[in-house]
């Protein structure tokens, strides 16, 4: 089974492929800011505290499972746990990658048109009034975020439909290097700007005043988020991981450089902010109204708008990559459809559902479910609902459902003694996750205000 299945062909296209799903929209325009808001040092070391305590061992039993089962995250339950109701945690993997893209798409398509405006120097010449102007213009018209969405969807699909090696692997070594460059970039051209200080006191100055129940919550939110946890997302990426592989130092490799990322992130942006004197904004507002607004001010503002926007795209296109593998994987194992028409159905269903989020910004705004627009309904279902609950049973099932003996097979290898370590990690999977994940999920369906 294991030679005619595509799959990682190297130890740095794994690492890369993964984080390429984890490095997204959410390391750059989401952490930087909830840092800052949060008590920022403070907040960074619960954060931290999170990485290590729950985010590596969820992504290493992720991998783990998807390793063994070799196959979509439905699909490896089935076999994993053949005869039970097991599958149906793969099922609300599948459905969460199916709705965050969908959001995340059209979000996505709005990086790819603030990219050819900042190609074409758009922004050049601009009061920050009207840059806000162009951003609500845009945003709340019908026919051109839909096309973006489109074409962004489009781009992903082209990589998916080429394979797991030719296609992910191969992008996913050219795209992330390529990230990595253009944030070092960025962040020197911030920190070496006039005031850069103010921004990293922003970022970095610890205020344990700030860190209350809810910004602790908030901080594992954010770290499963980031690490692209509970979505099938690292079950299918890990059973394209070859036998040999280390799957404990992948994972480990890949959520510190998530972590990296996003604190560099941060720092390419609120030195630059703070240098010019704008106040912070969060989300979209920060990064399509505020940051054009810095680079106009900036020396070589035009070179570094077109790097940022492309930092953008790449993060994004990585991620979404991601979530679609998840999707097609399904189509081709499940309904045992070609790739090229997995990918194909994948692009239409998930571009109906794309434009309709990209619409609720605009002609369908006042259109709304449970009293939340399309975009903001895929979100909280997918983000609030699917992602904890699917990341619960994850690791209920790796730490009470599943033998001892096959995850000691995937993380230590065929016959190998426990290791402190791994006893370690075994009793966070059985006890302290469940807990942990649990807490997050009732306290953001709003079951509990802290
Ligand atoms: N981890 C991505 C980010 O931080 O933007 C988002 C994401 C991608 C979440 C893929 C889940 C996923 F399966």
């Amino acid at each position: 089974m294991q030679q005619s299945r595509d799959g990682f062909s190297s130890r740095f296209g794994v690492i890369a492929a993964a984080a390429g799903s984890a490095i997204g929209l959410g390391n750059i325009w989401r952490f930087p800011y909830v840092l800052g808001e949060n008590g920022g040092g403070a907040f960074f070391l619960v954060y931290m505290g999170f990485i290590f305590l729950l985010g590596i061992p969820l992504m290493l039993t992720e991998m783990s499972v998807g390793r063994a089962g070799q196959k979509n995250p439905y699909g490896t339950f089935r076999v994993l746990a053949p005869k039970t109701k097991w599958y149906l945690v793969g099922v609300m993997g599948v459905a969460a990658a199916f709705l965050i893209l969908s959001f995340y798409s059209a979000v996505a398509g709005w990086t790819l048109h603030y990219l050819s405006d900042a190609v074409m120097d758009n922004f050049s010449g601009k009061s920050s009034a009207e840059l806000k102007g162009m951003y609500d213009s845009f945003t709340s018209s019908a026919v051109a975020p839909s096309v973006w969405t489109l074409v962004f969807l489009f781009l992903t699909g082209l990589v998916v439909v080429s394979g797991v090696e030719k296609g992910i692997e191969k992008y996913s070594k050219i795209l992330m290097p390529l990230l990595f460059v253009i944030i070092v970039i960025l962040d020197i051209r911030s920190v070496t700007l006039d005031g850069a200080e103010e921004g990293l006191k922003f970022l970095f100055h610890p205020d344990f005043s700030k860190l209350d129940s809810k910004a602790v919550l908030e901080a594992l939110g954010q770290a499963f988020f980031s690490l692209s946890l509970g979505m099938g997302t690292m079950i299918t990426y890990g059973s394209y991981i070859g036998k040999k592989e280390n799957l404990l130092s992948s994972a480990t490799s890949v959520s510190l450089a998530d972590t990296l990322i996003a604190v560099l992130a941060g720092v390419a942006i609120f030195p630059a902010v703070f240098a010019f004197g704008i106040s912070p904004d969060s989300g979209p507002g920060l990064v399509f109204i505020t940051l054009p607004n810095v680079f106009l001010q900036m020396p070589g503002g035009y070179f570094f708008s077109v790097l940022f926007f492309l930092l953008l795209v790449i993060a994004a296109l990585t991620s979404s990559i991601s979530l679609l593998e998840v999707v097609v994987s399904y189509f081709t194992e499940e309904l045992k459809l070609s790739r090229k028409t997995a990918t194909a159905i994948a692009f239409v269903s998930v571009g109906v559902f794309g434009v309709l989020s990209s619409l609720s910004s605009g002609p369908l705004k006042e259109f709304t479910v449970l009293d939340k627009t399309i975009f903001n309904l895929f979100d909280f279902i997918s983000s609030n609902i699917l992602l904890p609950l699917a990341g619960l049973f994850i690791v209920l099932f790796a730490g009470w459902k599943w033998s001892r003996k096959s995850i000691a097979t995937e993380i230590l290898g065929e016959g190998k003694q426990e290791t402190t370590l791994f006893k370690v990690f075994m009793f966070i999977i059985k006890f302290i996750a469940p807990f942990a994940i649990a807490l997050v999920f009732i306290h953001a369906v709003g079951l509990i205000d802290i």
